[in-house]
């Protein structure tokens, strides 16, 4: 449309016209591109409890969990509808650009879980507890998880663990935290697995899954991630609990299923390791280098930003401010000779 022989952008008339006319602004429009979605995309679930993860279990009905690591990455799995958000401290290696997840920090954990926790609305947040983080004493441990909840806002805290940490399970359960106990292959003791190698391929292998899992129940974790294990293992401790488990690179027996957002949505170059347990869904990655592509190829060009996307002024202030600098450019000339 063109005002004032002008072109004027549709966006700028839905902003300006309510205005001008006395009328409330749209509510859907705003200046940053980091606002919250409102519309169509915004979530209007009710907030995902404990009580609604337990009442899936026992429904059958498989739970959901997916890593988000910021703003942006929280909001579309919330969006996406997934029943429970982890910041997990896969972190170091998908959004921190580290070799794996043990030089994570705590401080970086709560910078990252503030993050997501303003862009989740309904899904469960959960908070991984990075290394060194817990291990020292159950005194240590409770004061990090009291930590992640005041200073991070998540639900529930999930610790990589075994049956040595029933206790300490015990002492924050008792302080009215949930904990998600992750047993089987813990990237952060991968130093003494001998690595990010599949757990319980052995009848004492599989024994331990299964005693870990009973001990950490006990203990009161009230779900458990296992993760890289047969998921033929996977299935019977499974059904030997009373909690749900939720599988990463487990088979389809686990009550629930994670994954990391980037690896799942293909945000990653291609030729990137990626473990074998992980179904790539989208093509984030491709699509952001063909738009990025373009994105160069148009500023290049000058093709990029046209009418659509700048500013207007009137012809009048327009016609004022070129004599005002024709002015100062004549005064200037006048004291420079
Ligand atoms: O940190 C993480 O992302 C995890 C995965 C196993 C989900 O713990």
């Amino acid at each position: 449309m063109m005002i004032l022989g002008r072109p004027v952008s549709s966006r700028f008339l839905a902003s300006h016209a309510p205005r001008c006319l006395g009328l409330p602004a749209n509510p859907i429009i705003r200046w940053s591109s980091y606002s919250a979605p409102q519309g169509p995309h915004a979530d209007p679930r009710k907030k995902v409890t404990i009580s609604k993860l337990q009442s899936l279990y026992r429904k059958n009905e498989p739970i959901t969990v997916l890593t988000a690591h910021d703003f942006p990455s929280g909001l579309v799995a919330d969006a996406a509808g997934i029943d429970a958000v982890l910041v997990g401290d896969s972190l170091g290696m998908v959004a921190l650009g580290m070799e794996d997840t043990n030089s994570v920090t705590i401080e970086e954990m709560l910078v990252h879980c503030r993050s997501v926790t303003r862009a989740v609305k309904s899904a469960f947040l959960i908070g991984d507890l990075p290394m060194g983080s817990y291990e020292v004493s159950t005194e240590q441990a409770v004061r990090t998880v009291i930590k992640m909840v005041k200073e991070g806002h998540v639900n529930a805290v999930k610790m990589e663990c075994g049956a040595e940490m029933a206790p300490t399970i015990k002492r924050i359960t008792e302080a009215g935290i949930p904990v998600i106990a992750h047993i089987g292959l813990t990237p952060q003791r991968q130093h003494s697995l001998g690595g990010f190698r599949v757990q319980g391929k052995t009848v004492a292998g599989a024994v331990k899954v299964l005693q870990d899992a009973l001990a950490v129940q006990e203990a009161g974790a009230f779900m458990i991630l296992v993760e890289a294990v047969p998921a033929e293992v996977a299935a019977i401790v499974t059904k030997r609990l009373r909690v749900p488990t939720i599988g990463i690179g487990s088979g389809n027996g686990c009550s629930g299923q994670a994954l990391v957002q980037a690896d799942m949505t293909g945000n990653f170059p291609p030729g990137r390791f990626v473990p074998k347990f992980v179904k790539t869904f989208a093509d984030v990655w491709g699509g952001s280098i063909r738009g990025i592509e373009e994105y160069k190829r148009q500023v290049k060009t000058k093709a990029f930003p046209d009418a659509d996307y700048g500013y207007e002024i009137s012809e009048e202030e327009l016609a004022k401010f070129k004599d005002c600098v024709d002015g100062a450019v004549k005064e200037q000339g006048k004291h420079s000779k």
